[in-house]
């Protein structure tokens, strides 16, 4: 017979796994959603999680909670690894007062993040939540506001994944808005500010959880979800395939891992790949796939402003953000939305020693009232603003047109870019050649006898002085000019050549960025 003691243990052991009891863990899986420790098993390397604070309770009396005291207050949390890398991590029990977030609960929350700061890991939060506890009231308030202060001051120090698995609603989302990622399942979570209901007694307007704030809502239309997974397994897959792009914190550099692809691999197709008409659209994608490692991208935000690319690749085994702007998708122009897509995608990389690689086919920015009263001016500053500050290494690979403003904002060299690099193709001027000519031969196409053939003439004529990237080159604003099969060989040897990088901001407390 064993001790009193260690029975004890084995039974609140025991109490404290058991969550909400099998009742709510039958309607979670009904659900077709995972209990808290069942994403842990996913998310983690096997066998690896080690649970703190499994005894914490509330300490609530108020609407009869004096009796009702579950072990661990609805989240799981604790340490664990991804592929051998130390993590911190909280699980949200929904099974526990649907999840919701009260004293115990935030103190356990905030507890592994103050350690995550000192140890310098990465903070994954799995949220799946009522929100506030109504039974605690301000103090459940207290303790979400006691999260987002750790949050905004871990933030570019350690990586912070948010994983949406359930409800998170009211002030709840801002958690995982100011951290790095969030990540959403379709079908099984939602975010919104003020639910359906109160949207239908203040603006009249009828619309489901799943409209409002579903997976799809956010990947698509307010862009808050970066990547979004079909089930709930997946995204768990997708959040430990995110994390092994990014360092432990923002003074490692990130993971660089063992890759079959030749760094010198050529590849011919990319010889063809951009139209000789350069009007015609091209996917920028088929390029970045043949350039990097095993053709393995992880794009971020991919059915949000798709007009910019961002996302996570190796070359030569080398974690790297790629940006590029989307030919085949507004002609790649950038507007609100892309500036600040590409910006903060910029910022994340900068933070956390990400090097950059830029492809730029850019007729411009978008045009248009839209555009300008919806303050283009501010938001296309925060991509210019973002590549300005990055001292990251930065490299540039201009593959077709590079106009006007846009050219400067996309990592050119006057902004700190190390490497520019372009491909014959490439198209550097002030704008597009019969915007140009129109302009600048106005008068003299105008009293020509034949104005057709004087503009087809200028348009020629400019095309082959200043549309090509010997102009650039010659001021030497681009390094080389180069053959678009070579492009990955290139890449990983200024990026060995970068490795050693070292530059800084002058000091200050922080800059202005235009919000
Ligand atoms: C206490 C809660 C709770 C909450 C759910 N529960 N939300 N308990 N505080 N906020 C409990 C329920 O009483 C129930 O307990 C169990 O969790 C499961 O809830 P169900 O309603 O049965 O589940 P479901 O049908 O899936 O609906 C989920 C839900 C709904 C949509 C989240 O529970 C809901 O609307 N909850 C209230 C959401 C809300 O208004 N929260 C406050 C938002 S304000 P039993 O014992 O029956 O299993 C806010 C401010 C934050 O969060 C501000 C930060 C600055």
């Amino acid at each position: 017979m064993s001790d009193p003691k260690t029975e004890k243990l084995k039974e609140m052991r025991e109490k404290s796994l058991a969550g909400g009891g099998p009742k709510r863990v039958e309607a979670q899986h009904k659900k077709g959603k995972l209990t808290a420790r069942e994403r842990l098993d996913i998310l983690l390397d096997e066998g690896s999680f080690e649970e703190i604070d499994a005894f914490v309770t509330h300490q609530t009396s108020d609407f009869g909670l004096d009796k009702n005291r579950p072990l661990g207050d609805g989240v799981v949390t604790g340490s664990g690894t991804i592929d051998g890398r130390p993590v911190f991590v909280f699980s949200q029990d929904f099974t526990i007062f649907g999840g919701s977030l009260a004293g115990g609960h935030a103190k356990k929350i905030c507890k592994i993040m103050d350690l995550a700061m000192k140890v310098g890991a990465p903070v994954i939060g799995l949220n799946d939540s009522g929100g506030a506890r109504i039974q605690e009231g301000v103090v459940s308030l207290g303790a979400y506001a006691d999260i987002f202060l750790r949050n905004t001051l871990a933030s570019g120090v350690i990586p912070q994944l948010s994983v949406i698995l359930g409800p998170c609603a009211g002030g709840a989302v801002y958690s995982p808005a100011i951290t790095d990622f969030i990540l959403m399942t379709r079908g099984t979570s939602y975010m919104f500010v003020t639910g359906p209901n109160v949207v239908k007694t203040v603006t009249h307007e009828d619309i489901d959880f799943e409209s409002l704030g579903g997976a799809d809502t956010h990947a698509e239309k307010s862009g808050v979800a970066h990547i979004v997974g079909g089930n709930e397994a997946d995204t768990l897959f997708l959040t430990r395939k995110l994390f092994s792009f990014i360092p432990q914190n923002n003074l490692e550099d990130p993971p660089v891992l063992k890759t079959d692809d030749p760094p010198e691999r050529a590849d011919d197709e990319l010889n063809t790949l951009v139209p000789l008409d350069s009007s015609k659209p091209y996917d920028i994608k088929d390029a970045i796939s043949r350039i990097i490692d095993e053709g393995d991208f992880l794009e971020i935000q991919p059915e949000y402003a798709a007009n910019i690319v961002v996302g996570f690749a190796r070359l030569g085994g080398r974690p790297v953000g790629i940006v590029a702007n989307q030919p085949a998708v507004l002609a790649g122009v950038l507007d609100i939305n892309s500036s600040i897509k590409g910006a903060r995608f910029v910022r994340f990389c900068d933070c956390f020693n990400i090097p950059l690689v830029t492809f730029v086919d850019v007729p411009g920015f978008l045009p248009g009232t839209g555009q300008e009263h919806g303050g283009i001016i501010k938001h296309g500053a925060k991509l210019l603003y973002a590549f300005c500050e990055a001292t990251v290494p930065r490299i540039t690979v201009i593959t077709r047109k590079a106009y006007g403003g846009a050219y400067d904002v996309m990592n050119s060299k006057h902004i700190r870019a190390d490497v520019n690099l372009a491909w014959p193709t490439a198209e550097i001027a002030v704008m597009g050649p019969q915007g140009a000519v129109e302009i600048i031969f106005k008068k003299e196409i105008a009293a020509s006898e034949n104005p057709q053939a004087e503009l087809d003439k200028k348009i020629e004529d400019y095309r082959e002085k200043f549309a090509s990237p010997y102009v650039a080159a010659s001021h030497g604003y681009i390094d080389d000019v180069i053959q678009p099969a070579d492009t990955r060989q290139r890449l990983i040897k200024a990026l060995t050549l970068l490795d050693g990088k070292k530059d800084s901001m002058p000091p200050k407390k922080h800059g202005n960025l235009p919000l």
